[in-house]
Protein backbone atom coordinates (compact mmCIF):
# COMPACT_ATOMS: atom_id res chain seq x y z
CA UNK A 1 0.00 0.00 0.00
CA UNK A 2 1.86 3.21 -0.75
CA UNK A 3 -1.28 5.58 1.18
CA UNK A 4 -1.89 6.11 4.31
CA UNK A 5 -4.01 8.68 6.84
CA UNK A 6 -3.36 9.34 10.50
CA UNK A 7 -6.51 11.86 11.48
CA UNK A 8 -5.75 14.74 8.96
CA UNK A 9 -2.02 13.35 8.52
CA UNK A 10 -1.26 11.86 5.29
CA UNK A 11 1.84 9.95 5.71
CA UNK A 12 1.99 8.29 2.60
CA UNK A 13 1.03 8.86 -0.97
CA UNK A 14 2.81 8.18 -4.65
CA UNK A 15 -0.41 9.33 -6.38
CA UNK A 16 1.38 12.31 -8.02
CA UNK A 17 4.55 10.79 -9.72
CA UNK A 18 6.57 14.32 -10.68
CA UNK A 19 5.84 15.35 -7.03
CA UNK A 20 7.14 12.34 -5.24
CA UNK A 21 10.13 13.23 -7.00
CA UNK A 22 10.67 17.16 -6.36
CA UNK A 23 9.39 16.74 -2.47
CA UNK A 24 11.11 15.59 0.68
CA UNK A 25 8.37 15.35 2.42
CA UNK A 26 4.26 15.66 2.76
CA UNK A 27 3.55 18.82 4.30
CA UNK A 28 0.32 18.33 6.26
CA UNK A 29 -1.91 21.40 7.11
CA UNK A 30 -1.27 22.89 11.29
CA UNK A 31 -3.14 24.70 13.33
CA UNK A 32 -6.07 23.10 15.83
CA UNK A 33 -8.00 20.72 14.45
CA UNK A 34 -11.33 22.69 15.71
CA UNK A 35 -10.21 26.16 14.34
CA UNK A 36 -13.08 28.18 13.37
CA UNK A 37 -10.66 29.43 10.06
CA UNK A 38 -9.45 27.77 7.26
CA UNK A 39 -6.30 29.06 5.33
CA UNK A 40 -5.91 27.14 1.54
CA UNK A 41 -2.81 27.52 -0.39
CA UNK A 42 -1.44 26.33 -3.69
CA UNK A 43 1.29 24.08 -2.50
CA UNK A 44 4.86 24.01 -0.40
CA UNK A 45 7.41 25.82 -1.95
CA UNK A 46 11.07 25.36 -0.97
CA UNK A 47 11.09 26.43 2.76
CA UNK A 48 7.72 24.61 3.77
CA UNK A 49 9.12 21.53 1.97
CA UNK A 50 12.63 21.99 3.91
CA UNK A 51 10.67 22.29 7.42
CA UNK A 52 7.46 20.36 6.74
CA UNK A 53 4.87 23.31 7.50
CA UNK A 54 2.73 25.41 5.21
CA UNK A 55 3.23 29.21 5.12
CA UNK A 56 7.02 29.46 6.98
CA UNK A 57 8.78 31.80 4.17
CA UNK A 58 8.18 34.76 3.06
CA UNK A 59 4.61 34.34 2.26
CA UNK A 60 4.41 33.13 5.77
CA UNK A 61 5.92 36.03 7.52
CA UNK A 62 3.44 38.28 5.66
CA UNK A 63 0.31 35.80 6.43
CA UNK A 64 1.68 35.83 10.43
CA UNK A 65 2.06 39.48 10.75
CA UNK A 66 -1.39 40.50 8.62
CA UNK A 67 -2.60 37.76 11.18
CA UNK A 68 -1.69 39.81 14.31
CA UNK A 69 -3.34 42.94 12.65
CA UNK A 70 -6.90 42.11 12.24
CA UNK A 71 -6.78 39.90 15.67
CA UNK A 72 -5.93 36.53 14.67
CA UNK A 73 -3.08 34.59 15.52
CA UNK A 74 -1.53 31.55 13.64
CA UNK A 75 -1.68 28.94 16.62
CA UNK A 76 -5.58 29.72 16.26
CA UNK A 77 -6.28 29.14 12.70
CA UNK A 78 -5.76 26.11 10.38
CA UNK A 79 -3.57 26.51 7.47
CA UNK A 80 -3.33 23.96 4.34
CA UNK A 81 -2.70 23.86 1.24
CA UNK A 82 -4.54 22.24 -1.86
CA UNK A 83 -1.34 20.48 -3.27
CA UNK A 84 0.64 18.66 -0.17
CA UNK A 85 3.83 18.22 -1.92
CA UNK A 86 6.19 20.92 -3.80
CA UNK A 87 5.80 21.06 -7.33
CA UNK A 88 9.39 20.87 -9.11
CA UNK A 89 10.87 24.81 -9.27
CA UNK A 90 7.45 25.45 -7.34
CA UNK A 91 5.71 25.68 -10.88
CA UNK A 92 1.77 25.65 -10.68
CA UNK A 93 0.35 22.26 -9.57
CA UNK A 94 -1.31 20.19 -12.33
CA UNK A 95 -5.06 19.48 -12.46
CA UNK A 96 -4.37 16.03 -12.06
CA UNK A 97 -2.27 16.77 -8.77
CA UNK A 98 -4.94 18.96 -7.81
CA UNK A 99 -7.44 16.07 -8.28
CA UNK A 100 -5.36 13.60 -6.54
CA UNK A 101 -4.66 15.38 -3.41
CA UNK A 102 -8.61 17.00 -3.72
CA UNK A 103 -9.88 14.21 -1.08
CA UNK A 104 -7.24 15.19 1.47
CA UNK A 105 -8.45 18.56 1.32
CA UNK A 106 -12.11 17.89 1.42
CA UNK A 107 -11.37 15.57 4.40
CA UNK A 108 -9.36 18.82 6.12
CA UNK A 109 -12.41 20.64 5.69
CA UNK A 110 -15.34 18.16 6.71
CA UNK A 111 -13.32 17.54 10.01
CA UNK A 112 -12.58 21.25 10.43
CA UNK A 113 -16.32 22.61 9.32
CA UNK A 114 -15.25 25.46 9.48
CA UNK A 115 -16.94 28.87 9.78
CA UNK A 116 -14.81 30.15 6.72
CA UNK A 117 -12.31 28.72 4.18
CA UNK A 118 -9.84 31.60 3.03
CA UNK A 119 -8.70 30.84 -0.58
CA UNK A 120 -4.61 32.40 -0.87
CA UNK A 121 -4.59 32.75 -4.30
CA UNK A 122 -5.64 32.21 -7.58
CA UNK A 123 -5.06 28.53 -7.45
CA UNK A 124 -7.17 27.34 -3.99
CA UNK A 125 -9.89 30.12 -5.26
CA UNK A 126 -10.41 28.50 -8.42
CA UNK A 127 -10.00 25.02 -6.84
CA UNK A 128 -12.46 25.30 -4.38
CA UNK A 129 -14.72 27.37 -6.44
CA UNK A 130 -14.85 25.55 -9.46
CA UNK A 131 -14.57 28.36 -11.91
CA UNK A 132 -12.06 31.29 -13.31
CA UNK A 133 -11.35 33.68 -10.93
CA UNK A 134 -10.01 37.26 -11.36
CA UNK A 135 -8.28 37.21 -7.67
CA UNK A 136 -7.32 41.25 -7.68
CA UNK A 137 -10.99 42.05 -8.29
CA UNK A 138 -12.92 39.57 -6.37
CA UNK A 139 -10.26 39.91 -3.10
CA UNK A 140 -12.83 40.41 0.02
CA UNK A 141 -15.75 38.04 -1.47
CA UNK A 142 -17.41 35.61 0.17
CA UNK A 143 -19.23 33.15 -1.84
CA UNK A 144 -20.91 29.50 -1.06
CA UNK A 145 -20.37 26.63 -2.75
CA UNK A 146 -20.85 22.98 -1.94
CA UNK A 147 -17.37 21.26 -1.18
CA UNK A 148 -18.52 17.67 -1.05
CA UNK A 149 -21.98 17.73 -0.66
CA UNK A 150 -22.10 20.75 2.15
CA UNK A 151 -22.20 24.18 1.58
CA UNK A 152 -19.43 26.22 3.00
CA UNK A 153 -18.41 30.13 2.34
CA UNK A 154 -15.43 30.72 0.44
CA UNK A 155 -13.49 34.11 0.96
CA UNK A 156 -11.51 35.08 -1.69
CA UNK A 157 -7.88 36.66 -0.98
CA UNK A 158 -4.91 37.44 -3.01
CA UNK A 159 -1.62 35.23 -2.07
CA UNK A 160 0.09 36.89 0.52
CA UNK A 161 3.11 36.73 -1.84
CA UNK A 162 1.09 39.48 -3.80
CA UNK A 163 2.05 42.00 -1.28
CA UNK A 164 5.89 41.50 -1.46
CA UNK A 165 5.37 42.20 -5.30
CA UNK A 166 2.96 44.87 -4.76
CA UNK A 167 3.08 46.74 -1.85
CA UNK A 168 0.09 48.56 -2.73
CA UNK A 169 -2.13 45.43 -2.47
CA UNK A 170 -1.22 45.44 1.35
CA UNK A 171 -4.43 47.09 2.22
CA UNK A 172 -6.80 44.94 -0.03
CA UNK A 173 -4.49 41.68 1.88
CA UNK A 174 -5.32 43.19 5.42
CA UNK A 175 -9.32 44.34 5.10
CA UNK A 176 -9.43 40.50 3.78
CA UNK A 177 -7.98 38.66 6.47
CA UNK A 178 -10.54 41.46 8.53
CA UNK A 179 -13.64 40.16 6.92
CA UNK A 180 -12.38 36.80 7.68
CA UNK A 181 -12.07 37.54 11.42
CA UNK A 182 -15.40 39.04 11.46
CA UNK A 183 -16.96 35.86 9.80
CA UNK A 184 -15.06 33.57 12.44
CA UNK A 185 -16.54 36.21 15.22
CA UNK A 186 -13.22 37.27 16.14
CA UNK A 187 -13.10 40.82 17.59
CA UNK A 188 -9.96 42.84 18.78
CA UNK A 189 -8.95 43.62 14.92
CA UNK A 190 -6.49 46.62 14.87
CA UNK A 191 -7.59 49.47 12.60
CA UNK A 192 -5.90 51.02 9.54
CA UNK A 193 -2.46 51.14 10.25
CA UNK A 194 -0.60 47.95 8.48
CA UNK A 195 2.48 46.39 9.90
CA UNK A 196 3.85 44.76 7.54
CA UNK A 197 7.40 46.13 7.89
CA UNK A 198 9.35 45.76 5.66
CA UNK A 199 9.82 42.43 3.30
N1 LIG B 1 2.65 29.48 -0.91
C1 LIG B 1 1.62 28.60 -0.82
O1 LIG B 1 0.68 28.65 -1.60
N2 LIG B 1 1.66 27.69 0.15
C2 LIG B 1 2.64 27.63 1.05
O2 LIG B 1 2.59 26.78 1.94
C3 LIG B 1 3.69 28.56 0.94
C4 LIG B 1 3.68 29.48 -0.05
Amino acid sequence: MDEEREGLEVTACERCPALVESRSRIVDGTGPEDADVLFVGEGPGAEEDAQGEPFVGRSGSVLDETLRTVGLDRETVRIANCVRCRPPENRDPTTEELANCRGYLEREIELLDPDVIVALGKVPSEHLLGRSVAVTKEAGTVEEVRIDGTPRRVLICLHPAATLYDRSQTGTFERTLTTAAELAGVSGAESGQTRLGEF
